[in-house]
């Protein structure tokens, strides 16, 4: 496995390895990609081999823009005012798979269905467009660890499964990009994530939020959704205002609750944003031997509080029988 700062060189071989059928790891504004050629099935399930995935669940197309969109995906004039207003950035639309679509069955997991973003880091545009494919990409980590947002992350994490890592420094928005569902009369929110639910409702009106979130039992449009990606190897207790002497502590805000082995401040400001920033790699701090168990401090659910409530409250609910870490 080689880590490589991203050059026109790098790049170039990355490209290349995508044309070839095999993975790159790469820079996402939210997290770091495990890519594959989206259209090719084979290098769709090294994806899922590599992250050692239990089940084959959808992933996201990544493309340049909504020009490269509509060649794989029926598009329509709602995702035409949200690919106007938050491409390149945070947002994945879910839209039917156009006839002839080329996107591989596997990377859908078998949906007439295909999720798609157009990502903003710069790096992850190069890679694309010097590939001249839409890559298909979950999360650079092992199934059921947490989420990376630096390139170490994903070379502990997955080791010598990537042959390459383009290293593009810390992730900006630090949670993954926000699923909203186009394909039924009101758009549904799969999954919140970095584009927040007042910004859709901005530019569409007022949306749907499926009743599979987080962890509801009926019918679920994102598996994914369900997995335990976010879940560290220690037990987690959320809402905590007092701290006991074998916890590591996530605090959030400048008031914090004294006592901790350990302290990680989500943002001392109280900014959100910076939360978000901070969350996987601050986790994933905390889960170290030593520690008994990991408290967080209460965050607001208001804006990108509800994405990290939303990855807490799955850590927490996580009982162990699937944590990959
Ligand atoms: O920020 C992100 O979205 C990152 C970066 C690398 O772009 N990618 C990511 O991929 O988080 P992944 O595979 O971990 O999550 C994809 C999410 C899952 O919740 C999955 O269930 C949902 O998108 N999804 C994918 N295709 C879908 C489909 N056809 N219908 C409904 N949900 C879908
Ligand atoms: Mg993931």
């Amino acid at each position: 496995m080689t880590v490589a700062e991203p050059t026109a060189q790098s790049v170039a071989e990355a490209a290349r390895l995508l044309r070839d059928g095999q993975l790159v790891a790469f820079p996402t504004e939210t997290v770091y990609g495990l890519g594959g050629d989206a259209t090719n099935e084979r290098a769709v399930a090294a994806i899922f081999e590599a992250k050692g995935r239990p089940q084959f669940n959808p992933l996201i197309s990544h493309v340049l823009d909504a020009d490269e969109a509509r060649k794989f995906v029926r598009w329509n004039d709602t995702a035409g005012k949200l690919a106007a207003r938050f491409w390149p950035g945070p947002l994945t639309l879910v839209l039917p798979r156009s006839p002839g679509s080329p996107i591989a069955l596997l990377a859908t997991a078998g949906l007439d269905t295909v999720a798609i973003r157009a990502p903003s880091h710069p790096v992850a545009q190069a890679l694309i467009r010097a590939a001249g494919r839409p890559i298909a990409a979950p999360s650079a980590n092992r199934s059921g660890a947490i989420s990376p947002t630096r390139a170490e992350h994903v070379a502990e994490s997955l080791g010598d499964r990537v042959p390459l890592i383009l290293d593009g420094g810390p992730c900006l928005v630090g949670v993954e990009s926000t699923v909203l569902d186009l394909t039924s009369a009101m758009p549904t929110l799969l999954r919140p994530g970095g584009a927040t639910r007042e910004a859709i409702e901005a530019v569409v009106g007022p949306i749907a939020v499926s009743d599979a979130l987080p962890s509801g039992s009926s019918a679920r449009k994102s598996p994914g959704q369900l997995e335990s990606h976010y879940a560290p190897a220690r037990p987690v207790r959320l809402g905590a205002s007092t701290v006991g002497a074998d916890e590591g502590l996530l605090a959030f805000g400048p008031t914090v609750a004294p006592g901790a082995m350990l302290t990680y401040n989500l943002s001392p400001s109280g900014d959100l944003g910076e939360a978000a920033a901070n969350l996987f790699a601050m986790m994933r701090t905390l889960d170290r031997p030593g520690i008994g168990r990991i408290a967080v401090m209460p965050i607001p659910e208001t804006g990108l509080g509800l994405a990290i409530n939303d990855r807490l409250r799955r850590a927490a609910a996580d009982d162990g029988k699937d944590r990959g870490r």
